[in-house]
């Protein structure tokens, strides 16, 4: 028997789930700037998921000795001692639970570790600064990404745990010896190889150290676990799982995902790497521009009088190239944004749509604007003042507020300004199928000391804005309906170049045109490919600013780019960002986050390997030549990836088609073997979809099965049955079964998570090949999962997880119970389905939240009530039913109590405000009822009444154990939308501050606080 992995039985999910938080916010060097792609999954859960697939537990009977060495030796040296020795008590919960200091909980610490600050004001009920969350020492932490101390610790962690596994007889002193010299070789090799002048010239000595530098990554890679994704998407997986040291592998179907792969996990580690020229190279190669770009500060290189030093190759080729293709393309098409009486340059054109009033004797050209600021800040508000005269529409800029302007276009319904009859939504979109809508140039943006500043255009910049250019390149390929939400077909925008001005299609093209001179002057070898790549990426990020379906943003000035969110919706008024300038959107914006992201990405000595194809292909690894794979697959049809990546594809294509003849083989993105469940390939048909979706997945994780000897990861972040149970059932089907599974939060969310239309947290299981055996009785599996949930909605409750997610999280659980048995049968003989099963365990968890919310029967009818009906009328019959059923209480009773109102025969739950009426002391004291008490809180609330909100909580709930919270959790995560569920939210989220004010002051005074 081999030991369990740490990922089946331990995880730190707090800590993962708090670095996982703020990787959302991290900018500068993060993989997400390289290139856009869709629901990336934070780098820290990717990192800690990799490395807990792949060590044992070491508290396991079976762990092999020389891997509990390895975390005796290395989780114990001193700077071990200062950080990996496990917490005194567990900080995040209430009750102060002693940690004991093993093996196991060390090798949590290692993975992430509140640090002591942070621990201190928890404790205190104290926020700390997201970067100051994690111990300097915890492996998740962002900045610790190229720590050599941390990643060698986990790397030879790693190490062992393969090599032990398979030489069980080996000792950690071989083993540690064996890692030191295998890893020592290659940064000796690196040091020979990037030390060489002119090593860019191919000269036999450059070959051999080229050949050694391999040689030696190649030999540790050897004895390293090989770790493989088969939806690898942005490459946030294999990122992770090369700089853990392991042979890393990923696929992806779609082209763009391939190129942004190989742009953030193979290139950097391959070519991001040091280089010294002569002097005479390198002013042969850079010329007076590259003596310009050594001398800045800011790119670290260094000349010592005969030799140039550039501390990153590629990020530097890069920057030069780019700035070259700007340079020329500024040469060609700059005086398409012609400058100001003052010389200033526009950073930004605002355009509205128009279409004609339908009033015959009218006919005004109406820009559809929805309304008329410019700017809507707290400070600062400009807007545009319609000037009215006949049917001539112009406008004034003004300042101030535009509050008692009604906008012109209601959802595509336009008022007219100039007669004032309204032209339907129909009228307009039956304008735009015939010729589509004019675009009209409103207002010019630019850039000062004081902020943006907003101008009308002058006539140069209407007649520049309106000329006409032949187009070379025109992206024609249809645009697939969007299934995200949001549609631009009923409006006639059909075609990828609909999606841009003409003078947008110029600029663009211009652009290509210079950057495929430029390259074709390269040597023709595989480093020129890869630096034209990323001048490739380099205009698809620009472009996501370069349309004209990007907005502003009123109250933060700024552009939209075009994928604000997963689908194009039909937009009336417009930015269009003149991306020669230098503002944010712009290109040279955009090179700052590529070169940002080399720099920060090459010291990894990994790069991964990635395939272009559908994942399922049975011969691609070994029977268990894998060690582990990871993998976050799609959820179900959230993201239509084929459909929308076509934006960039059309273009790519167009680029890099002869670099890449197979990947740009086809006219658009491959669609049919896609892994979703999306109806409109599917004649609309949701069934169809489902099946399609399940089993592809089942095939997938089939040849994964055959392939991997241990450990099967799998992320997944929706909430619904439906999509849960295809991604079970494709998990069973693949002969594996669930043996952990962890909730993280891993979005960034408020202080509140009652949003239930999206998880914030993302569940990853851990599977294994499994055998199942023998029959079961669904009312014996049925006991065996409510205990199940009930200790997992009390164990995540515990650890902040709410509503939604608390009861998604107990999925994975429920179905490992089932994956035991080849089939579990009703009473009457029938099959039970996945989808059964998880039904039941949504209502176990659901009636385990139920029966650990405190209070007496009459609250207890209160929150089940509301878990089942909501706040709607119900008929008698319903009542009397659950009370009969339920909880032991009178109907009358809870009628004279006025937690139930009726009205004929019909009745609902009282609100807050129904409940107390004009009472003024129920809900007082602590022997009232619960829901009472809670409710009078939330009145108080309502009313703005500080001093009794604060008193209330320093009788009734002081600490934040006390049950009241609790109520409130439970009420935020299941009272509708309304004046009650606001109530709850407002106090939620000041409650860690009304505790703390209590504790300060003893009598509560007015306006101690400020909501
Ligand atoms: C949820 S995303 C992965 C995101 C990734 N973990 C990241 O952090 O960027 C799922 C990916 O699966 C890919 N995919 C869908 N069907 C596939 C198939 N049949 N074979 C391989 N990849 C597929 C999609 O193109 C998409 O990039
Ligand atoms: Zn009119």
């Amino acid at each position: 028997m081999k030991a369990k992995k740490l990922i089946e039985v331990a995880l730190p999910i707090k800590e993962i789930s708090a670095e996982s938080v703020r990787d959302k916010s991290i900018r500068h060097g993060h993989i997400s700037t390289l290139h856009l792609w869709w629901a990336r999954r934070p780098l820290p859960v990717c990192r800690a998921i990799v490395f807990a697939s792949l060590v044992p537990d070491p508290l396991d009977d079976n762990c092999p000795e020389a891997f509990k060495y390895a975390v005796e030796m290395l989780l114990n040296t001193e700077l071990g001692k200062l950080h990996y020795k496990p917490y005194k008590d567990i900080p995040y919960t209430s009750i102060v639970d002693e940690m004991e200091d093993n093996h196991r909980n060390r090798l949590m610490m290692f993975i992430g570790k509140f640090s002591e600050k942070c621990q201190e004001n928890m404790k205190a009920c104290k926020s700390t600064p997201p970067k100051e969350q994690l111990d300097e020492g915890s492996l998740i932490k962002w900045e610790n990404k190229n720590n050599p101390k941390i990643l060698r610790i986990a790397r030879e962690l790693i190490f062992v745990a393969y090599q032990s596994d398979k030489r069980p007889d080996a000792t950690w002193e071989e083993l540690h010896a064996e890692f030191d010299k295998l890893y020592d070789a290659i940064p000796k090799a690196e040091t020979a190889l990037y030390e060489l002048k002119d090593r860019h010239i191919e000269t036999d000595k450059v070959k051999q150290l080229e050949t050694e530098l391999q040689t030696a990554i190649e030999a540790f890679q050897n004895e390293m676990p090989s770790v493989f994704d088969p939806f690898a998407g942005g490459g946030a997986i294999p990122l992770e799982a090369a700089r853990l040291g392991c042979r890393s592998y990923g696929n992806d179907i779609n082209p763009v995902a391939h190129i942004i792969e190989r742009g953030s996990a193979e290139f950097p580690q391959k070519y991001g790497k040091p280089i010294v020229y002569s002097k005479e190279e390198f002013e042969k190669l850079y010329g007076e521009e590259g003596i310009k770009m050594a001398q800045e500060d800011e790119r670290g290189i260094t000349f010592d009088g005969k030799a140039y030093h550039i501390p990153n190759r590629l990020a530097f080729d890069v920057e030069f190239y780019a700035k070259k293709i700007l340079a020329e393309t500024e040469k060609e098409v700059g005086y398409l944004y012609p400058a100001d009486e003052k010389g200033n340059k526009p950073v930004a054109y605002y355009w509205a749509r128009t279409a004609k009033c339908s009033n015959p004797s009218c006919g005004a050209e109406v820009p559809l604007l929805k309304q008329f600021y410019l700017a809507n800040t707290k400070k600062k508000k400009v807007y545009l003042n319609p000037l009215i005269n006949g049917t001539d529409i112009q406008f004034e800029i003004k300042k101030g507020s535009c509050e008692h302007l009604m906008g012109w276009n209601k959802r595509g319904n336009i008022t007219c300004p100039c007669c004032g009859s309204v032209t339907s939504v129909d009228k307009v979109k039956e304008q735009s199928l015939n010729h589509r809508l004019n675009e009209r140039l409103i207002a010019v943006i630019y850039d000062s000391d004081h902020g943006k500043e907003y101008k009308l255009p002058n006539s140069d910049q209407i007649e520049d804005s309106k000329k006409y250019y032949d187009i070379k390149y025109l992206p024609k390929e249809e645009m697939a309906r969007n299934s995200g939400g949001g549609d631009t077909h009923p409006w006639g925008y059909t075609k990828w170049c609909d999606l841009f001005t003409n003078r947008q299609l110029h600029v663009i093209n211009v652009l290509i045109e210079k950057l495929q001179a430029l390259t074709k002057q390269l040597p023709q070898e595989e480093y020129s490919k890869t630096v034209k790549t990323y001048l490739s990426m380099w205009i698809d990020k620009a472009l996501c600013f370069f349309t004209s379906f990007c907005t502003w943003h009123v109250t933060r000035e700024t552009m939209n780019n075009i994928f604000a969110r997963q689908a194009i919706p039909m937009i009336f008024d417009f930015v269009e960002a003149n991306t020669i300038s230098g503002t944010t959107g712009s290109l040279s914006n955009m090179l700052d986050w590529i070169t940002l992201y080399l720099k920060s990405e090459s010291i990894i000595e990994f790069p991964s390997f990635f395939a272009n194809a559908s994942s399922g292909e049975m011969n691609q690894f070994g029977p268990k030549e894998l060690a582990a794979a990871v993998t976050d697959p799609p959820y179900y049809d959230a993201i239509a990836y084929a459909d929308i990546s076509d934006f960039f594809y059309v273009w790519l294509r167009n680029i890099l088609n002869k670099e890449y003849p197979i990947t740009f083989a086809t006219p658009k993105t491959p669609k049919t073997e896609e892994c979703t469940a999306l109806k409109h390939y599917h004649n609309d048909n949701e069934q169809d979809a489902r099946k399609h979706f399940e089993s592809k997945l089942t095939e997938i994780f089939s040849a994964i099965e055959f392939q991997t000897s241990d450990i099967v990861s799998i992320m997944y972040a929706h909430q619904s049955t439906e999509a849960w149970s295809t991604l079970c059932n494709s998990i069973l089907g693949a002969r594996m079964n669930i043996t952990g599974s962890w909730p993280m939060d891993t979005e960034m969310m408020g202080a509140l998570k009652t949003d239930k239309a999206f998880l914030e947290s993302s569940v990853t299981v851990s599977c294994r090949p499994s055998e199942r055996k023998g029959f079961a009785d669904f009312d014996e599996v049925k006991h065996d999962i409510r205990q199940l949930v009930k200790a997992e909605v009390e164990k995540l409750y515990g650890l902040g997880f709410r509503g939604a997610d608390l009861i998604t999280a107990c999925f994975g659980q429920a179905v490992s119970v089932f994956g035991h048995f080849k089939l579990v049968e009703t009473a009457e003989g029938d099959p039970v389905s996945v989808g059964q099963l998880l039904e039941f365990a949504r209502v176990s968890a659901n009636q385990s939240q139920v029966d650990n919310v405190p209070g007496e029967p009459q609250s207890k009818f209160y929150y089940g009530w509301l878990q089942m009906n909501g706040m709607k009328e119900s008929s008698f019959d319903d009542v009397n039913k659950y009370t009969r059923v339920g909880v032991n209480v009178e109907i009358r009773q809870l009628r004279q109590d006025r937690l139930l109102i009726t009205d004929g025969n019909m009745q609902h739950l009282a609100t807050a405000e129904e409940h107390l009426g004009n009472n003024t002391t129920w809900g007082t004291q602590p022997s009232d009822y619960m829901i009472s008490q809670v409710h009078r809180m939330m009145m108080a609330y309502r009313m703005g009444n500080q001093v009794q909100l604060l008193k209330l909580v320093r009788d009734l709930c002081p600490q934040s154990d006390a049950p009241q919270w609790r109520v409130l959790d439970f009420l935020g995560g299941h009272l509708p939308e309304g004046k009650d569920l606001n109530d709850v939210k407002g106090i939620l989220a000041s409650a860690e501050m009304l505790r703390q004010k209590c504790k300060e002051t003893a009598v509560p005074t007015e306006g101690a606080l400020d909501f």
